[in-house]
């Protein structure tokens, strides 16, 4: 079977890992401005130089470079986030700041310039650091608004031009990373389930109030939620360990129930009784929810694998899901399993379940990687593993077209290396084309095609048929 011809095939970036100038044209700060080293290490009292990502790879100044080099590999989508903090510094402002739109009319337009159709995530893992600071981000109500305010903003600025829009990136994360996914600045181990669940709700409601005024604003436009989703897989077929599998996919199946069917799953309650939860629900909060996205993002990796006595097993490497070893999979650089079969799974599974288009918003594989020069002097990188992990991945999306599920587009993580999000380091690429710039801040800025580069354009130019 062959992939639909308006498939869209593309790669997906987020502000804080690219963009850099943190404090140009009236940008405020964020909370990664202040997270040095990801969630793998403490937060700042301001930014420090050693966090890369205040320069990132300079897409802020290299757009226009950066762009062509995506439509030079025929992209026919760009996904990439709007930096909340240069469109309301502080969060707290009722007029925006003009610079910061047009910074984002530029890009939007150089995509359009070249056929690219942008794909918009309005919150990438971060949000102005004054609200965290404030509010302690979502966990306030109030933060509901803030972010309304500024999603309706860039909405009406931008709705004649881009008809792809997520709301929150990885909105599940929250409950594991509530500083990454909903700008908690209270360490983690301070909060309680009540706060995380409660700050999770927050976002959803906020969700739905966006994807609302999105359909009113402009019925063409296509709204989806957008979910970090490794399928769960039991270590073994005991009983309780498929239990086990099963309870933990539906923590998954939470926050994708709320935004597709418009109210919380049945096994809330029981979620909630178990982690000592009470929502504070208003019946306005109920009343927003019911208004649903228009299609499910998700990001895979790799899936996870749990059981009933977890201590009995080894560990897998992973960076914010991380599940238990799975012996029938290989595994990366950096240990992380790859399970192409596991993207074939989870859109059977997702679409079975919830009917609706799904949109492949992130996949692709963390490397440790040195330029070569080639005889004729062309300096590139040899990262056949991102070949074969690509290639297997988009068979295994291929299979799942042929199985019936209505997948609409795959964006590569990182087609242009960037700042990793959980540890902030440079040094774990997942790009097409590779950024001159180490781990200690070093390096030129130049971007290199890699070998990946001339495949992915040749897959795209055959539309999957060439892998
Ligand atoms: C996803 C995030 O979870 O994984 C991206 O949405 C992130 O922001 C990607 O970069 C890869 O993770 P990392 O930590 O290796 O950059």
């Amino acid at each position: 079977m062959s992939f639909p011809q308006n498939f869209l095939w593309g790669g997906a970036l987020a502000a804080n890992q690219c963009e850099g100038a943190y404090q140009e044209d009236g940008k405020g700060l964020s909370q990664q401005d202040v997270m040095p080293r990801g969630v793998q290490g403490p937060v700042t009292a301001g930014p420090t130089p050693d966090n890369l990502k205040l320069i990132g790879t300079d897409f802020y100044h290299r757009y226009e470079q950066d762009i062509a080099l995506l439509a030079e590999m025929g992209f026919r989508v760009f996904r990439f986030s709007i930096a909340w903090s240069r469109i309301y510094p502080t969060g707290l402002e009722t007029t925006p700041n003009e610079a910061g739109l047009q910074f984002y009319d530029k890009v939007i337009d150089t995509c359009l310039r070249y056929g690219i159709q942008p794909l918009i995530t309005l919150s990438h893992y971060e949000m102005p650091l004054e609200l965290c600071r404030v509010y302690d981000g979502f966990r306030s109500r109030k933060t509901i608004d803030c972010f309304v305010r500024y999603a309706q903003t860039v909405l009406r600025r931008y709705h004649d031009r881009v008809r792809y829009w997520l709301t929150f990136n990885e909105i599940n994360v929250t409950l594991i990373s509530p500083l990454l996914g909903a700008g908690v600045m209270t360490p983690k181990r301070e909060l309680t389930a009540q706060d995380r669940y409660q700050a999770a709700h927050h976002q959803l409601v906020a969700s739905a109030l966006v994807t609302r005024f999105a359909h009113e604003l402009d019925p063409e436009l296509r709204i989806g939620c957008m979910a970090a989703s490794a399928p769960r897989y039991p270590m073994t077929c005991a009983p309780d360990d498929v239990m086990t599998a099963m309870l933990s996919q539906q923590e998954l199946d939470y926050f994708i129930t709320v935004h597709c069917i418009g109210e919380y799953p049945y096994y809330a309650q029981r979620l909630w009784r178990e982690n000592g939860v009470s929502l504070e629900i208003t019946p306005e909060d109920r009343e927003a929810l019911r208004h649903t996205v228009d299609f499910i993002s998700f990001s895979y990796y790799s899936s996870k694998v749990v059981a009933a006595d977890e201590s009995r097993y080894a560990m897998a490497n992973g960076n914010i899901m991380r599940g238990l070893k799975n012996p029938y999979v290989p595994v990366s650089d950096y240990n992380y399993p790859i399970d192409p079969e596991g993207l074939r799974y989870i859109l059977n599974y997702l679409y079975d379940r919830f009917h609706k288009p799904l949109f492949v918003a992130e996949n692709g594989i963390g490397a440790r990687e040195t330029l070569i020069r080639l005889p004729d002097g062309t300096l590139t990188v040899d990262d056949q593993a991102r070949i074969d992990f690509h290639r297997e991945h988009i068979r295994a999306m291929e299979r799942a077209l042929e199985d019936g599920v209505d997948v609409f587009g795959y964006t590569s993580w990182g087609p242009i290396d960037c700042v990793s999000a959980a540890s902030a380091e440079m040094t774990k690429r997942y790009g097409f084309v590779y950024v001159d710039r180490n781990q200690d801040g070093s390096g030129t800025l130049e971007r290199y095609r890699k070998k990946s580069f001339y495949w992915y354009k040749k897959v795209i130019v055959t539309n999957g048929a060439d892998l």
